[in-house]
Protein backbone atom coordinates (compact mmCIF):
# COMPACT_ATOMS: atom_id res chain seq x y z
CA UNK A 1 0.00 0.00 0.00
CA UNK A 2 1.60 3.37 -1.01
CA UNK A 3 1.93 6.77 1.05
CA UNK A 4 -1.33 8.10 -0.43
CA UNK A 5 -4.00 5.03 -0.51
CA UNK A 6 -2.95 4.17 3.16
CA UNK A 7 -5.95 4.07 5.47
CA UNK A 8 -5.03 6.56 7.79
CA UNK A 9 -4.68 9.00 4.78
CA UNK A 10 -7.87 8.56 3.39
CA UNK A 11 -9.96 8.09 7.06
CA UNK A 12 -12.78 10.50 7.38
CA UNK A 13 -15.45 10.64 10.28
CA UNK A 14 -19.56 10.54 9.05
CA UNK A 15 -21.30 12.66 10.90
CA UNK A 16 -24.15 10.71 13.80
CA UNK A 17 -27.21 12.42 11.83
CA UNK A 18 -26.05 10.93 8.36
CA UNK A 19 -25.82 7.44 9.76
CA UNK A 20 -27.92 4.49 9.10
CA UNK A 21 -28.72 2.59 12.47
CA UNK A 22 -29.32 -0.67 11.36
CA UNK A 23 -27.57 -3.50 13.29
CA UNK A 24 -23.94 -4.03 13.53
CA UNK A 25 -22.54 -7.42 12.81
CA UNK A 26 -21.22 -8.91 16.20
CA UNK A 27 -18.28 -10.28 15.19
CA UNK A 28 -17.20 -6.86 14.43
CA UNK A 29 -18.42 -5.16 17.28
CA UNK A 30 -15.80 -7.75 19.17
CA UNK A 31 -13.02 -6.87 16.49
CA UNK A 32 -13.37 -2.85 17.05
CA UNK A 33 -14.02 -3.37 21.39
CA UNK A 34 -11.13 -5.54 20.90
CA UNK A 35 -8.80 -3.03 19.13
CA UNK A 36 -9.89 -0.40 21.87
CA UNK A 37 -8.42 -2.18 24.86
CA UNK A 38 -5.45 -2.96 22.68
CA UNK A 39 -4.82 1.32 22.94
CA UNK A 40 -1.00 1.37 24.47
CA UNK A 41 -1.37 2.23 28.42
CA UNK A 42 1.43 2.97 30.42
CA UNK A 43 1.70 0.61 33.87
CA UNK A 44 -0.79 -1.46 32.46
CA UNK A 45 -3.28 0.41 34.77
CA UNK A 46 -6.42 -0.41 32.95
CA UNK A 47 -7.43 3.46 33.50
CA UNK A 48 -10.59 3.47 31.24
CA UNK A 49 -13.54 1.27 30.43
CA UNK A 50 -15.87 0.59 27.59
CA UNK A 51 -19.69 0.47 27.94
CA UNK A 52 -21.47 -0.53 25.47
CA UNK A 53 -24.69 0.16 24.52
CA UNK A 54 -27.02 -1.07 22.17
CA UNK A 55 -30.46 -2.38 21.16
CA UNK A 56 -33.39 -0.73 24.03
CA UNK A 57 -30.33 0.23 25.48
CA UNK A 58 -30.04 3.52 23.02
CA UNK A 59 -33.45 4.67 23.20
CA UNK A 60 -33.74 3.90 27.41
CA UNK A 61 -30.98 6.29 27.64
CA UNK A 62 -32.05 8.71 25.43
CA UNK A 63 -34.98 9.22 27.18
CA UNK A 64 -34.22 8.96 30.78
CA UNK A 65 -31.21 10.35 30.95
CA UNK A 66 -30.77 12.64 27.86
CA UNK A 67 -33.99 13.96 27.42
CA UNK A 68 -35.17 14.36 31.03
CA UNK A 69 -31.62 16.13 32.18
CA UNK A 70 -32.16 18.29 28.97
CA UNK A 71 -35.69 19.37 30.03
CA UNK A 72 -33.95 19.96 33.57
CA UNK A 73 -31.88 22.29 32.23
CA UNK A 74 -33.81 23.89 29.32
CA UNK A 75 -37.50 24.59 30.94
CA UNK A 76 -38.23 26.35 28.00
CA UNK A 77 -36.97 24.14 25.05
CA UNK A 78 -38.95 24.34 22.23
CA UNK A 79 -40.25 20.79 20.52
CA UNK A 80 -37.79 20.96 17.84
CA UNK A 81 -35.17 20.66 20.20
CA UNK A 82 -36.74 18.10 22.63
CA UNK A 83 -37.04 15.83 19.37
CA UNK A 84 -33.48 16.27 18.89
CA UNK A 85 -32.28 15.18 22.10
CA UNK A 86 -34.95 12.56 22.56
CA UNK A 87 -33.08 10.70 19.74
CA UNK A 88 -29.43 11.63 20.28
CA UNK A 89 -27.95 7.65 20.64
CA UNK A 90 -30.78 6.00 18.50
CA UNK A 91 -28.74 7.87 15.44
CA UNK A 92 -26.77 5.02 15.54
CA UNK A 93 -26.89 1.33 15.41
CA UNK A 94 -24.16 1.30 18.41
CA UNK A 95 -22.68 3.70 20.66
CA UNK A 96 -19.45 2.99 22.30
CA UNK A 97 -18.84 5.41 25.91
CA UNK A 98 -15.53 5.66 26.63
CA UNK A 99 -14.61 6.54 30.86
CA UNK A 100 -11.62 7.82 31.89
CA UNK A 101 -11.21 6.16 35.50
CA UNK A 102 -7.74 6.91 36.44
CA UNK A 103 -6.47 5.11 39.44
CA UNK A 104 -3.56 6.22 42.22
CA UNK A 105 -0.11 5.51 40.87
CA UNK A 106 3.00 6.71 42.50
CA UNK A 107 5.22 7.35 39.50
CA UNK A 108 2.71 7.52 36.26
CA UNK A 109 0.41 10.55 35.98
CA UNK A 110 -2.85 10.81 35.77
CA UNK A 111 -2.39 13.29 33.12
CA UNK A 112 -1.20 9.61 31.24
CA UNK A 113 -4.21 7.83 31.87
CA UNK A 114 -6.35 10.30 30.52
CA UNK A 115 -4.42 10.57 27.24
CA UNK A 116 -4.66 6.46 26.84
CA UNK A 117 -8.75 7.06 27.25
CA UNK A 118 -7.87 9.81 24.57
CA UNK A 119 -6.50 6.91 22.60
CA UNK A 120 -8.53 4.71 23.04
CA UNK A 121 -11.78 6.35 21.27
CA UNK A 122 -9.14 6.84 18.57
CA UNK A 123 -8.82 3.05 18.33
CA UNK A 124 -12.46 2.40 18.77
CA UNK A 125 -13.52 4.87 15.76
CA UNK A 126 -10.35 3.78 13.48
CA UNK A 127 -11.31 -0.07 13.87
CA UNK A 128 -15.07 1.00 13.11
CA UNK A 129 -13.68 3.46 10.31
CA UNK A 130 -11.04 0.44 8.96
CA UNK A 131 -14.22 -2.36 8.92
CA UNK A 132 -16.25 0.51 6.55
CA UNK A 133 -18.53 1.61 9.19
CA UNK A 134 -19.64 4.79 9.14
CA UNK A 135 -18.24 6.32 12.67
CA UNK A 136 -18.05 9.07 14.72
CA UNK A 137 -16.23 10.52 18.27
CA UNK A 138 -19.07 12.74 19.65
CA UNK A 139 -18.99 14.06 23.29
CA UNK A 140 -21.53 16.77 22.84
CA UNK A 141 -23.46 18.64 26.12
CA UNK A 142 -24.38 15.01 27.81
CA UNK A 143 -20.53 13.83 28.45
CA UNK A 144 -20.79 16.53 31.19
CA UNK A 145 -23.69 15.29 32.72
CA UNK A 146 -23.09 13.73 35.60
CA UNK A 147 -26.11 11.52 35.89
CA UNK A 148 -25.24 10.34 32.63
CA UNK A 149 -21.39 9.59 34.05
CA UNK A 150 -23.10 8.11 36.86
CA UNK A 151 -25.67 5.90 34.72
CA UNK A 152 -22.38 4.80 32.83
CA UNK A 153 -20.88 3.79 36.32
CA UNK A 154 -18.43 6.33 36.48
CA UNK A 155 -17.12 8.18 39.70
CA UNK A 156 -18.17 11.68 39.83
CA UNK A 157 -15.75 14.76 40.39
CA UNK A 158 -13.18 11.62 39.22
CA UNK A 159 -13.73 9.78 36.05
CA UNK A 160 -14.80 11.63 32.98
CA UNK A 161 -16.34 10.52 29.36
CA UNK A 162 -13.68 10.61 27.24
CA UNK A 163 -16.51 10.23 24.44
CA UNK A 164 -18.85 8.75 22.47
CA UNK A 165 -18.31 6.73 19.49
CA UNK A 166 -20.78 6.31 17.69
CA UNK A 167 -21.04 3.13 14.69
CA UNK A 168 -23.48 2.87 12.47
CA UNK A 169 -23.56 2.20 8.81
CA UNK A 170 -22.46 4.40 5.59
CA UNK A 171 -25.41 5.64 3.60
CA UNK A 172 -22.94 7.38 1.51
CA UNK A 173 -18.92 7.94 1.25
CA UNK A 174 -17.91 11.57 3.38
CA UNK A 175 -16.23 14.17 1.40
CA UNK A 176 -13.05 15.24 2.38
CA UNK A 177 -12.87 17.87 5.21
CA UNK A 178 -10.38 21.28 5.51
CA UNK A 179 -7.15 19.51 7.09
CA UNK A 180 -4.38 21.84 8.70
CA UNK A 181 -1.69 23.35 6.53
CA UNK A 182 1.17 21.06 7.51
CA UNK A 183 3.84 23.78 7.33
CA UNK A 184 1.57 25.60 10.38
CA UNK A 185 1.42 22.69 12.66
CA UNK A 186 4.39 20.44 11.76
CA UNK A 187 7.82 21.27 12.70
CA UNK A 188 11.47 20.02 12.47
CA UNK A 189 14.24 21.01 14.72
C1 LIG B 1 -12.93 14.66 22.03
C2 LIG B 1 -13.74 15.02 20.82
C3 LIG B 1 -15.05 15.40 20.96
C4 LIG B 1 -15.82 15.77 19.87
N1 LIG B 1 -17.11 16.15 20.06
C5 LIG B 1 -17.81 16.60 19.03
C6 LIG B 1 -19.13 17.08 19.23
O1 LIG B 1 -19.62 17.09 20.36
N2 LIG B 1 -19.80 17.55 18.14
C7 LIG B 1 -19.25 17.55 16.88
O2 LIG B 1 -19.90 17.98 15.93
N3 LIG B 1 -18.00 17.07 16.66
C8 LIG B 1 -17.28 16.62 17.70
N4 LIG B 1 -16.02 16.13 17.49
C9 LIG B 1 -15.46 16.20 16.10
C10 LIG B 1 -15.80 15.01 15.24
O3 LIG B 1 -15.82 13.78 15.87
C11 LIG B 1 -14.77 14.85 14.11
O4 LIG B 1 -13.57 15.43 14.48
C12 LIG B 1 -15.20 15.49 12.84
O5 LIG B 1 -16.43 14.94 12.50
C13 LIG B 1 -14.18 15.23 11.70
O6 LIG B 1 -13.58 14.01 11.87
P1 LIG B 1 -12.55 13.27 10.87
O7 LIG B 1 -11.30 14.05 10.87
O8 LIG B 1 -12.37 11.93 11.54
O9 LIG B 1 -13.18 13.12 9.54
C14 LIG B 1 -15.25 15.73 18.57
C15 LIG B 1 -13.92 15.31 18.42
C16 LIG B 1 -13.17 14.96 19.52
C17 LIG B 1 -11.74 14.53 19.31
Amino acid sequence: MSQTDNFFMKRRSVVAKKMLPKPIDENDLKKIINAGIRVPDHGALNPWKIIVIKDDKLKTIDEEIILSEYKRENPNAGLQNLEIEAKRLQRASVVLAVLSTPVEHPKISKWEMVLSSGAMCMNLLSCAQSLGYAAQWLTEWYAYNNKMLQYLGGRPKIDQISGFIYIGHKVEEPTERRRPDPEKVIFYI
